[in-house]
C-alpha cells in the first residue's frame, strides 16, 4: 500500500529537537515529537509517505539533501539557524529534483537583523513562516498540490 505513496522528506536543523524546552515564549510549547506526530496524521489523509528528521549537524543535512535529489524526493526543509548562513546547505538544496518547501515556526522578518536574511529562499519552490507548527502541515498540501499538477 505505501509503494503507491508519495515520500516526502520533512528535514529540521538544529536546536529543534529541543522544541518545547526551547524559548517556549518564542517557540511554543509544542514538542518536536509533537511535530513529526502531527505530520504523520496529515501524512495520511494525504497518502504520503512523511520521514520526519532532525539533526544539528550541517553535514548531516546536506548528506540528505543529496538523497533527496537523488531519489527525487519532495522536501519540507525547516533549516533552522542555518537558514541565515549556511551556503553549504543553499548549494546541497539548489541540487533538488523535487519541489522543497522552506518552513519557519516563526516569521524570522518580524525577529532579530540577522534573521531577515534566508540562503535558501532563492532556490526552494516557496517559503512559509510563522505559522507554529501549522507551517509544516500548510507545506505538506502544498506539496500535494503540486505533485497533482
Ligand atoms: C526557525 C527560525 C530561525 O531563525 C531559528 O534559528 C530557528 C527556528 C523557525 O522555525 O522559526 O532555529 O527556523
Amino acid at each position: 500500500m505505501s509503494e503507491n505513496r508519495t515520500k516526502v522528506l520533512v528535514l529540521n536543523g538544529p536546536n529543534l529537537g529541543r522544541l518545547g524546552t526551547r524559548e517556549p515564549e518564542v517557540y511554543g510549547s509544542m514538542t518536536f515529537d509533537d511535530i513529526v506526530a502531527a505530520c504523520a496524521v496529515l501524512g495520511e489523509e494525504l497518502k504520503m509517505a512523511v520521514d520526519v528528521r532532525q539533526t544539528d549537524s550541517e553535514a548531516e543535512l546536506v548528506g540528505w539533501l543529496h538523497e533527496a535529489a537523488d531519489e527525487r524526493l519532495p522536501v519540507v526543509l525547516n533549516p533552522a539557524a542555518f537558514t541565515h548562513y549556511s551556503y553549504a546547505l543553499r548549494d546541497a538544496a539548489s541540487q533538488r529534483t523535487a519541489p522543497l518547501i522552506e518552513v519557519h515556526l516563526t516569521n524570522p522578518a518580524t525577529r532579530e537583523a540577522f534573521r531577515h536574511e534566508s540562503v535558501i529562499a532563492g532556490v526552494a519552490t516557496g517559503t512559509i513562516a510563522g505559522f507554529g507548527a501549522d507551517s509544516y502541515l500548510l507545506a505538506l498540501r502544498a506539496i500535494q498540490g503540486l505533485e497533482d499538477v
